[in-house]
């Protein structure tokens, strides 16, 4: 079965309710969805995903969080990622999405595939946008299965 890893962190959980969505919508398209926070993810585990998804929400001032995730996603190169699709997600509350904006050019530039413009939800998912990272989970699981 082919894997998609979806790291993500989450400080009040608004993020992970998208990542566990997301999840769903990866296993009912019948691929594995793997669930790791920044600091158990591996180079390696990217690396032998099939497609990816990582999850952060605004933090800072426009960043991503910088402990855990900033590190992971520094770490990272076009060896890993390959031309594999990855989706990035993430919640927000009083900016306008920059730094998804930031984030989705940062990983285009390192050679990733990304859908869409990245999925941004404001403050707790709503049934709208829990239902787009479902259907980002089935998209991603639809890409994974095309990747040899
Ligand atoms: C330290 C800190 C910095 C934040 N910075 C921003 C920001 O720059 N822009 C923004 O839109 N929201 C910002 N937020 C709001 C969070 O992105 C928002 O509360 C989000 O829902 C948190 O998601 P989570 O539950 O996954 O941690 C910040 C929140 C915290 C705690």
């Amino acid at each position: 079965m082919k894997k998609v890893l979806i790291v993500y962190w989450s400080g009040t959980g608004n993020t992970e309710a998208m990542a566990k969505r997301l999840a769903q919508g990866v296993s009912d398209a019948g691929c594995e969805a793997v669930l790791k926070q920044p600091g158990e993810a591996s180079a390696e585990l990217v690396k032998e995903a099939a497609a990816l998804a990582f999850g952060c929400p605004a933090m800072g001032a426009e960043v991503l969080e910088e402990n855990e995730v900033e590190p992971f996603i520094a770490g990272l190169g076009s060896g890993e990622l390959g031309a594999k699709a990855l989706g990035l997600f993430g919640s927000y509350d009083w900016g306008d999405g920059q730094w998804m904006r930031d984030w989705v050019d940062r990983m285009k530039s390192l050679g990733a595939v990304v859908d869409g413009e990245g999925l941004i939800a404001h403050l707790a998912p709503d049934d709208e946008a829990l239902t787009k990272c479902y259907e980002l989970g089935r998209r991603l699981a639809g890409k994974a299965e095309l990747n040899p």
